[in-house]
């Protein structure tokens, strides 16, 4: 029998940091690719292509030779939150200024731009015979991380969206890029098609969860360890799962208060604006009931490994644990 090499997700992340420090994405001129340098640099949890390694590690062990192709999808990520935060009028990202914020908004589109250019780049690093399929289903992602960014701003202007909007808008926009990096880890260890869909359907699931805690943190983390501007989601109309039940729940001059800052348009009262809104999801447990829905989403994230196929059952339980934590994340 062959010995399995155990598996220990901060040595993965040592080793995917260290890749993608040694990533060069350009020099000339210097405003095109310091921003591209400055927001990678900033870390971030890197949970996508942790993801993507790991469902690799599933099947294979030579993970070190998708270093480059699991990067891809974080260069992806992160050129989703540079054009995000101009979309968000975001003032804060991972603890430190936006782009945007600190050279200015034609800065963060074309480096972002060009972001996705490299992302397509390494992604050119895959085996040939692996290739086409896996650009057809990244094009295919990429096209609906697009579309959910759209809902999310048309719903912002928007009186009345439904949870079932609400999902399918957080389904786009956040979970099946989750759910391609874990294919993307499959398709790249030869599994079958069975365990690919599997592994993609576990990924969409949690990162509808993942996706609501990110929603609940708007709100309610600790502004220090966030490291975005808390009560953001607020200021903007987001229509969360939050204030979706909020308007569900509420009632009589509490429903009236809450309607009466969905249409002030007054910054100066930014700050009581989302003390109290706050507080109306609080007296109406809101924060609960996200809480609740969140760990559904996650739990029918977990149901969807039964159908796998493993050999590396340690695999298996760091992959499970690695996600089970993100239940609890604090940024
Ligand atoms: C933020 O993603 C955007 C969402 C889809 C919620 P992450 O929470 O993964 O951000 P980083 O990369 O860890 O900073
Ligand atoms: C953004 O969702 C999802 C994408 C970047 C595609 P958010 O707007 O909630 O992400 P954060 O909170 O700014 O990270
Ligand atoms: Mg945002
Ligand atoms: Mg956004
Ligand atoms: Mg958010």
């Amino acid at each position: 029998m062959t010995k399995i090499k155990q598996i220990n997700v901060p040595e993965l992340l040592k080793e995917l940091e260290e890749h993608l420090t040694s990533l060069n994405y350009g020099q000339e001129p210097t405003e095109l690719y310091q921003p591209i340098d400055y927001i990678m640099q900033l870390g971030g949890k890197r949970i996508r292509p942790l993801l993507t390694l790991l469902a690799y590690r599933l099947y294979k062990d030579d993970h070190q030779s998708i270093l480059t192709p699991a990067s891809a999808i974080e260069v992806f990520h992160n050129f989703t939150l540079m054009h995000d935060d101009i979309m968000d009028e975001a003032p804060l990202r991972r603890g430190n200024p936006t782009v945007h914020e600190r050279w200015n908004a034609n800065t963060a589109i074309l480096s972002g731009d060009v972001m996705l250019v490299k992302a397509y780049d390494m992604l050119l690093e895959i085996l040939p015979q692996y290739l086409p399929k896996t650009l057809r289903l990244f094009n295919k992602t990429a096209a609906e991380v697009c579309e959910g960014q759209q809902l999310d701003m048309n719903f912002e202007t928007r009186d009345q969206v439904s949870e079932a909007e609400y999902l399918e808008m957080i389904r786009l926009k956040t979970a099946v890029l989750l759910g391609f990096s874990l294919q993307l880890g499959a398709i790249l260890a030869g599994a079958s098609d069975e365990d690919s869909q599997a592994l993609y359907d576990f990924g969409v699931n949690v990162g509808i969860g993942f996706q609501l805690k990110d929603d609940l943190l708007d709100v309610y983390a600790d502004k220090a360890k966030f490291g975005k501007q808390v009560g953001g989601d607020i200021i903007s109309n987001k229509k969360t799962f939050l204030l979706i039940k909020a308007k569900e729940t509420a009632k009589g001059k509490q429903l009236e208060k809450l309607d009466k800052w969905l249409e002030t348009s007054d910054t100066k009262t930014n700050e009581v604006k989302v003390k109290e809104v706050t507080a109306i999801f609080t007296e109406n447990a809101i924060n609960t009931l996200t809480e609740k829905k969140m760990a559904g989403y996650f739990e029918q994230g977990f149901s969807q490994l039964e159908r796998l196929e493993v050999q590396n059952q340690q695999a298996l339980q760091t992959l499970k644990t690695l996600t089970e934590d993100l239940i609890d994340r604090e940024s």
